[in-house]
């Protein structure tokens, strides 16, 4: 029954009905407030106004901030407040892939301070109700395992104030229809462009529902001067109609094609086979254990062979010598330039582990600067790890770790950097600024982080960049920037990489996931898993062995050598093709089929691990039904129209966790021959 016409409220007296495009607090919209600055009179409120609206060409970028590049065109809206502030949004525009980022840059266009205690990336506000709120959550080995629940009234949100990301939450979320899928049904996805503390927030209101992301508001303050500038991190956006298969597809296009950055961004470059030395031999290891594991390596048919962690000055366990960045003696006589000799002269580059932004309590660097680290003073300082983190809002104290790893790097043809991250950052409090600017520490710290990486990649612009927190704790856009592949998780067992990679691959490419083949049982989950299962996971990542290869006879050396050039024969297909989920993992991780498709459809890799491997047949939704296939490593021929009904008859297999791989091509078409 309508309401008499005086009781009705009157939608534009109420700001909290309408959509906004950069809502702030104070005025009336009471949605959860993000945006909060605070003016020189104690104002907590700001009325912006549209001003300006103007398109550019090219994509903008930020100075200082991870960005997507190389897009057509820019939006750029200008909303001023007369108490002095002005907005300067931001959206670029990625037709090639349906991507949308935005950015905002807030000017104090005062006469006097003032102070942002929250900013947004971006708000989007949906006039719909029924959205389903799916965000990647986990812990420590199990990360990004995919949670989705229809929205609740109120606000739900992830983040972290750890300092990263964390293991925990995912900076990028997924808001879809209720009827949403695999491949079917609307669903938007926003992603943010940083790494360190965020809040990624939906509110389902009386309006309809509201996203937000952005910089997390605990223990952010950043005051400005009159006439200074914020610029917050770079949001993006996706949208499909061919639920999360087709997000999938945006997001995976826009990271290869204009998120990594040259060369590796050329899906034609060849990535290397990668031996890493963690699992194999963790701490304990010399110059001549080393050599003998990269001899092995390379009958495996490894390229590159990476000293992980242990190599430096004193390190035998984790107890000691972070920021100590130098060869230990005791271990490698001939130091890296010894080491990086004898490598090479096997046929293999070299690779190291660093973490330079961390820091031990026993080591040379922490002895001569005990205040480089993060401490509040007067009050005990967490050791985590047995570790400390360095203040890398400090220039200072970047320098020192610059001129550190520049000598290693400049000593010897190192080919690949790990770089590692251990711990979440705690007793938050710079030395170098003032009382009233410690809220800005988080912030300038991941800065910090983004200008020492930016340096390296000016300096070494062949270098391949690993980014690595305890695994995946800092597996977001931000770092994708810098590093074209990152270390997914800790945990190698094929069963639980499975739905790792699986929640993963919502956002990013198999291309920039590292994934290792390694030993059984798993040094973390005890269990035992095929070699066919490990290796299609690897596949399906940045390939590699992390496994003691020196236990190994020649024969299985050489069945490993055929897996390395099968990645290297299809590293095109692998790292360029679309990713399909044909039959996703459950949490129960019992098997899950999917297939990497060239984007034209001419060759698939078909994979299929654990209990889907009863005998049943696969329906292959990409295969061309006027098309025949054909399987060259196994002679077999098949109809496209029976692949895509009947489906690909897969092989029932015994054992633990079985796995199955396969290489399909597609046949020229009788339309093709004439
Ligand atoms: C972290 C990484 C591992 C390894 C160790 C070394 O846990 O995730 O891959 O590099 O550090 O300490």
């Amino acid at each position: 029954m309508p309401l008499p016409a005086d009781l009705h409220p009157d939608p534009g007296c109420w700001p909290d009905q309408l959509p906004q495009e950069w809502p702030a607090s104070g005025l009336g919209d009471n949605r959860a407030p993000f945006f909060v600055p605070q003016f020189a009179d104690g104002t907590e409120a700001a009325d912006l106004r549209f001003a300006a609206a103007e398109v550019l060409p090219g994509k903008y970028s930020l100075l200082g901030l991870p960005a997507f590049w190389g897009g057509g065109e820019t939006l750029k809206v200008t909303l001023t407040d007369p108490a002095g502030l002005t907005v300067y949004l931001y959206y670029g525009v990625f037709e090639d892939c349906d991507l949308i980022t935005r950015a905002a840059v807030l000017e104090n266009t005062g006469t006097k301070p003032l102070t942002l205690h929250g900013v947004p990336s971006a708000v989007v506000d949906f006039a719909r109700k029924d959205l389903d709120f799916i965000t990647f959550d986990g812990e420590w080995a199990a990360e990004r395992t995919p949670h989705r629940a229809p929205l609740r009234p109120g606000v739900q949100s992830v983040g972290s104030v750890g300092g990263i990301p964390l293991h925990y939450h995912t900076p990028f979320a997924i808001l879809c229809a209720p009827d949403a899928g695999e491949a079917t049904g609307e669903a938007w996805g926003a992603a943010l462009v940083y790494s360190g503390n965020y809040r990624v927030q939906a509110e389902l209101n009386a309006a309809g529902v509201r996203l937000a992301l952005g910089i997390e508001p605990y223990h952010f303050h950043w005051t400005l001067a009159p006439g200074e500038r914020f610029t917050a991190p770079e949001a993006a956006f996706a949208y499909s109609a061919g639920g999360y298969g087709g997000l999938r597809r945006c997001f995976h296009n826009a990271i290869r094609r204009h998120l990594l950055r040259a060369p590796w961004r050329d899906m034609a470059r060849p990535r290397p086979v990668l031996l890493n030395s963690w699992e194999a031999c963790y701490f304990a290891f010399d110059e001549a254990k080393l050599l003998e594991l990269a001899a092995a390596g390379k009958k495996a048919g490894a390229d590159l062979f990476v000293v992980d962690d242990g190599w430096f000055k004193g390190r035998s366990d984790t107890t000691s010598s972070l920021g100590d960045w130098v060869a230990d003696p005791a271990k490698l006589p001939g130091g890296i330039p010894g080491l990086c000799k004898k490598i090479n002269a096997l046929g293999m580059a070299l690779g190291l582990w660093v973490e330079p932004e961390a820091v031990s309590p026993d080591s040379d660097l922490c002895r001569a600067h005990p205040d480089w680290a993060l401490h509040i003073p007067g009050r005990e300082t967490l050791a985590i790890r047995h570790q400390y983190t360095l203040d890398f809002s400090r220039a200072d104290v970047r320098e020192n770790i610059w001129q550190q790893l520049t000598a290693v790097l400049d000593s010897a043809p190192i080919r690949y950097l790990k770089w590692d991250m251990n711990r979440s950052l705690a007793n938050v409090y710079s030395a170098a600024l003032p009382t009233a600017r410690q809220g800005e520490v988080y912030h300038r710290y991941v800065l910090g982080v983004y200008e020492l990486q930016e340096r390296l990649l000016a300096r070494y612009p062949d270098l391949l960049l690993e980014n690595c927190a305890s695994g995946g704790a800092r597996f977001d856009c931000g770092m994708l920037f810098y590093s074209p592949q990152i270390w997914t998780s800790d945990n190698t067992d094929a069963r639980d990489r499975m739905l790792i990679q699986y929640g993963t691959s919502f956002l990013c490419p198999p291309c920039v996931m590292g994934a290792h083949i390694s030993a059984v049982p798993n040094h973390i989950t005890r269990r035992e898993t095929s070699l066919a299962a490990r290796a299609a996971l690897a596949l399906t990542g940045t390939f590699g062995y992390e496994l003691d290869l020196t236990a190994f006879d020649e024969k299985t050396l050489s069945e490993l050598a055929v897996w390395s050039a099968f990645y290297r024969a299809h590293g095109e297909l692998l790292r360029g093709g679309d990713l399909y989920w044909l039959c996703p993992p459950d949490t129960e991780k019992r098997g899950a089929a999917w297939a990497i498709v060239t984007p034209d459809g001419s060759e698939a890799m078909v994979f299929a691990a654990g209990e889907v491997l009863d005998g049943r047949s696969l329906p292959l939704p990409f295969a061309d039904t006027q098309a025949d296939y054909t399987a060259p490593d196994h002679g077999q021929t098949f109809a496209g129209t029976a692949l895509r009904t009947a489906g690909l008859p897969l092989p029932a297999c015994e054992g633990d966790f079985p796995g199955f791989v396969l290489w399909l091509r597609k046949e020229e078409t009788a339309k093709e021959k004439a």
